[in-house]
């Protein structure tokens, strides 16, 4: 009776479309030594420079004596693309595989076919749109992030980019380093940010920072977002309300995109909505680069209708070198590193130890920490 209510479940969140889920992987660890895969960028010389550097490949969040204490085995890797890459020698018989969004394993249908053994999935941080999560729920799998980890690095990364942005800061930079001085090609398109309209699309954990680092900039504050957020939220950082998208977004000069990537919002911004936007607007991403349509936004910074761009998502991870996003004028782009600053990691290694301890244990994890568990994918995914 349980197994048919969840699976009952399991086909509403995917649909009536999707493949009879199998929902045959235990949610909390069986008895016995598991294999732990983690994904996580290499830093090469940069390694030894912080003893807090836990997010990297050479540290593996600072978890393989723990793990290996208690003999797991655990394998870190940084090598996760092609057939013959070192994560796809694990796929078959590990039991957890571990990644992070800033270089993220791309856990497709296929390699969700082929691991027998895996259980659990992990994003350490936020943002599990680089696995297949309705795959992952068909296969009974769990997957799971560390909400709330890294919300306050990100907002604070996104004011400094929309500051960039208004006040033309990048072109300056670069003046310096080439030994120029030329201060009207700087100021003939720098601004103020008070007085501004900025608007944030998706207003959960980071967008609502947003907004309240935002506040005492006096700027005239917008949100859309499926939910409306609390009143006294609303009323502390004096953030209007949109219900519809399309009626906010020329109002706005500053975008600010804030919601997850799914199925509803890959490729949201693409030439269309980009032309309901105000010419001259400025788009700081920091949620996903495949929200965006990637020559759209090229294009459009090309001919002006973005005045500039700034983010550190692209699709995909690494960015390839012909990326057209690092080539189009009035960008501020960065690799992927919002939400990997030194007090990020810690955070996030410390919750991806507390979720293993919990499926070690035989206990749930935090509820807001699932993305699909028992077949159900979380709401903000759908
Ligand atoms: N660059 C980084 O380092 C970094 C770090 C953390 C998170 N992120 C990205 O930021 C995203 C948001 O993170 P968060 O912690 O604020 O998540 P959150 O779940 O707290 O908030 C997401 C908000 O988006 C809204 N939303 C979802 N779909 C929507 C839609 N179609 N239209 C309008 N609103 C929609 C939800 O209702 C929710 O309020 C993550 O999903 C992730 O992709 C990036």
């Amino acid at each position: 009776m349980a197994m048919s209510r969840t699976l009952a479940r399991a086909t509403q969140a995917l649909g009536s479309s999707s493949a009879a889920p199998l929902l045959s992987r235990p949610l909390h660890a069986t008895p016995g030594s598991k294999k732990i895969v983690g994904v996580f960028y290499k830093a090469n010389e940069y390694a030894s420079k912080n003893p807090n550097f836990v997010g990297c490949a050479e540290r593996g969040l600072g978890i393989g004596e723990w793990l290996e204490a208690q003999g797991h085995q655990y394998i870190v890797t940084d090598d996760k693309e092609g057939p013959s890459c070192e994560l796809e020698k694990h796929i078959e018989d590990m039991h957890v595989l571990i990644s992070t969004p800033f270089h993220p394993a791309y856990v497709s249908a296929e390699r969700i076919k082929k691991a027998k053994n895996l259980q659990l999935l992990l994003t350490a941080g936020i943002g599990s749109d680089h696995i297949d999560l309705k795959a992952a729920a068909a296969a009974g799998l769990t997957v799971a992030e560390v909400t709330g980890s890294n919300v306050v690095s990100v907002a604070e990364d996104e004011l400094m980019r929309i500051l960039v942005l208004v006040r033309n800061f990048v072109p300056g930079y670069h003046q310096v380093i080439k030994g120029e001085w030329n201060v009207a090609g700087i100021s003939y398109r720098a601004y103020d940010l008070e007085g501004k309209t900025v608007g944030t699309v998706g207003a959960g954990r980071i967008g609502k920072l947003l907004l309240q680092r935002l506040k005492p900039f006096n700027c005239n504050l917008l949100y859309h977002d499926r939910l409306k957020m609390e009143p006294e939220l609303e009323a502390q950082t004096g953030a209007k309300f949109e219900a519809d998208l399309d009626t906010m977004l020329p109002k706005c000069d500053i975008v600010v995109i804030n919601m997850p990537l799914t199925e509803k919002t890959r490729g949201m911004f693409d030439k269309e909505k980009i032309a309901k936007l105000k010419k001259g607007v400025l788009i700081v991403n920091n949620a996903r680069g495949a929200i965006m349509d990637t020559q759209a936004v090229a294009d459009a910074c090309a001919s002006g209708h973005i005045a500039g761009y700034s983010g550190d998502v692209w699709y995909p991870q690494p960015a390839p070198k012909d990326h057209p996003w690092r080539y189009m004028p009035n960008h501020a782009m960065t690799p992927h590193i919002s939400g990997t600053t030194i007090d990020a990691q810690l955070r996030y290694a410390a919750g991806v130890k507390e979720m293993l301890d919990c499926y070690f244990k035989g206990k749930d994890f935090l509820p807001q920490n699932y993305i699909v568990k028992e077949g159900q994918i979380a709401p903000q995914y759908l």
